[in-house]
């Protein structure tokens, strides 16, 4: 199959140019000027942006937590991530406690077989390091499995934190043999103490979600992960960065020239705290972590975004659905599962306030949102660019088109939509994924199954 793409502006991290690209079954094979070659299909590109797909390096498909599962499994979830102008999601695997490594990545395997429309990887989630076959089992997953990255949590005692002990034993592996640790960095363990204060004295509302989990708490989280990283001479990554707090202590660091990355999200970006004071139970819908902050916090984190004190974008989606779902915490905020939905939005919400909002360069919303992941998580320049030799993972994506973000028409399994109502100006309109279209003129032509799993490499990030 031979896809010729023409007359487009092809925008990528470093290139803004008018041209035209040749794709040869999964892959780019040919770009130039006015290119007179057969095709079985031709795409006319003209006045449309053609640009790297979208990596989202944070999502949780068809995820048991907060006692039920994600609403998205990995057949919605891809599919409406490429409606959205993303063509590689990085999910993550948990170990549950006690439980082999391998044996959770069979899982996950099972859970994503034959259901995903675009390419997947996987990072894995460890909870428990406490013997040497866990270790060993790091290695086989970081050398002969393609699973790079790990996440490992400070919060949520009893459930998925891990100690400090087991944190710098696992950043000690991981910067011996290439690989990654990405942190959710807060005190859980103080946030826990707040949570119990608030309701003992009958502070149940979903607010109070927002109110226990303190900026410093994920501050003293991002400072305490950056120190272990160095004791044990390993990157690390911080997932889901929410507010000046944080970023601060990573900025610190990076000046300070250590090999600390984070990611933050558009909730952090276009959402605050006020929306836990909507009517009734309302505020449920926004109940993630960490929470909305208060609204200065979104101006702070683009500069970081700009300053490259923040390297990627990502969603965490992790959709609930509010009925049945989110009101599993009807009477105790902390019973709302946590987590919302966003995989779906991301490229035109980072579009539409990043370019159109001239906060950002075209060619920097492309780093964020696609090659910075690609690089950080051992995908480039397979994914993440537009270039001779790499998948052809491309989005026709129009910069002038307008829509109104709503759950009645967006494709993620869920009931509401966190950005209900918001215009955004940039939408992706046709998506390739490894040479195969997925979405046409916003139309879902692909298939489940096609997705494929990623091996990633190792990265050396110093
Ligand atoms: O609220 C969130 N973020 N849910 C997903 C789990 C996590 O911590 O990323
Ligand atoms: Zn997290
Ligand atoms: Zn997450």
């Amino acid at each position: 199959m031979k896809t010729l793409i023409k007359n487009g502006r092809v925008v990528t991290a470093v290139d803004d140019y008018y041209g035209d690209i040749l794709v040869e079954g999964e892959f780019i094979t040919l770009i130039g000027k006015n290119l007179e070659v057969e095709a079985d299909k031709l795409i006319d590109a003209r006045d449309k942006l053609v640009i790297p797909g979208g990596i989202d390096a944070h999502t949780h498909l068809d995820m048991p937590f907060g006692g039920t599962t994600s609403a998205d499994d990995f057949r919605t979830g891809t599919l409406a991530a490429a409606h959205g102008g993303t063509t590689t999601i990085i999910d993550f695997a948990i170990q549950a406690k006690g439980q082999s490594i391998m044996a959770a990545l069979d899982t996950w395997h099972k859970k994503a077989d034959g259901k995903a429309s675009i390419d997947y990887g996987f990072h894995m989630i460890a909870t428990d390091l406490s013997q040497p076959e866990h270790l060993s089992e790091m290695k086989r997953l970081i050398n002969g499995e393609g699973v790079t990255s790990f996440k490992l949590f400070m919060a949520y005692p009893g459930v998925l934190l891990v100690d400090d002990a087991t944190i710098f034993r696992a950043m000690s592996l991981a910067g011996q043999e290439g690989a990654l640790i990405c942190m959710h960095a807060e005190n859980g363990v103080v946030i826990n103490e707040i949570v119990a204060r608030a309701l003992a004295e009958g502070r149940t509302a979903p607010k109070y979600h927002a109110l226990t989990r303190p900026t410093k708490a994920e501050a003293e989280g991002v400072n305490r992960a950056i120190a272990l990283a160095e004791m044990a001479e390993s990157p690390v990554y911080i997932v889901h960065l929410s507010c000046y707090d944080a970023l601060k202590k990573v900025k610190e660091a990076r000046d300070a020239g250590v090999p600390a990355f984070a990611e933050t999200c558009p909730q952090y970006l276009f959402l605050d705290y006020s929306h836990y004071e909507g009517a009734d139970f309302e505020g449920a819908k926004y109940v993630m972590t960490p929470p909305l902050r208060e609204k200065w916090n979104q101006e702070e984190l683009w500069t970081g975004l700009r300053m490259n004190d923040l390297q990627v974008i990502s969603t965490d989606h992790c959709p609930f659905c509010f009925k049945e779902q989110k009101e599993l915490g009807k009477d105790d905020f902390s019973k709302i599962p946590n987590g919302g939905p966003g995989v779906e939005n991301r490229m035109s919400l980072v579009y539409n306030g990043g370019v159109v909002g001239s906060r950002i360069s075209l060619n920097r919303f492309v780093e964020l949102t696609s090659t910075a992941a690609a690089k950080i998580f051992g995908l480039f320049p397979r994914k993440g660019t537009i270039a001779v030799g790499s998948d052809a993972d491309i989005v026709i994506f129009n910069p002038k088109k307008k829509e109104t973000i709503s759950a009645r028409t967006h494709h993620m399994n869920v009931d509401y939509n966190c950005y209900e109502g918001m215009e955004v100006q940039g939408v992706a309109e046709t998506v390739i994924s490894r040479g195969r279209l997925v979405i046409e003129n916003g139309n879902y032509v692909g298939s489940p199954g096609s997705g494929q799993f990623l091996k990633r490499s190792t990265v050396q990030l110093r």
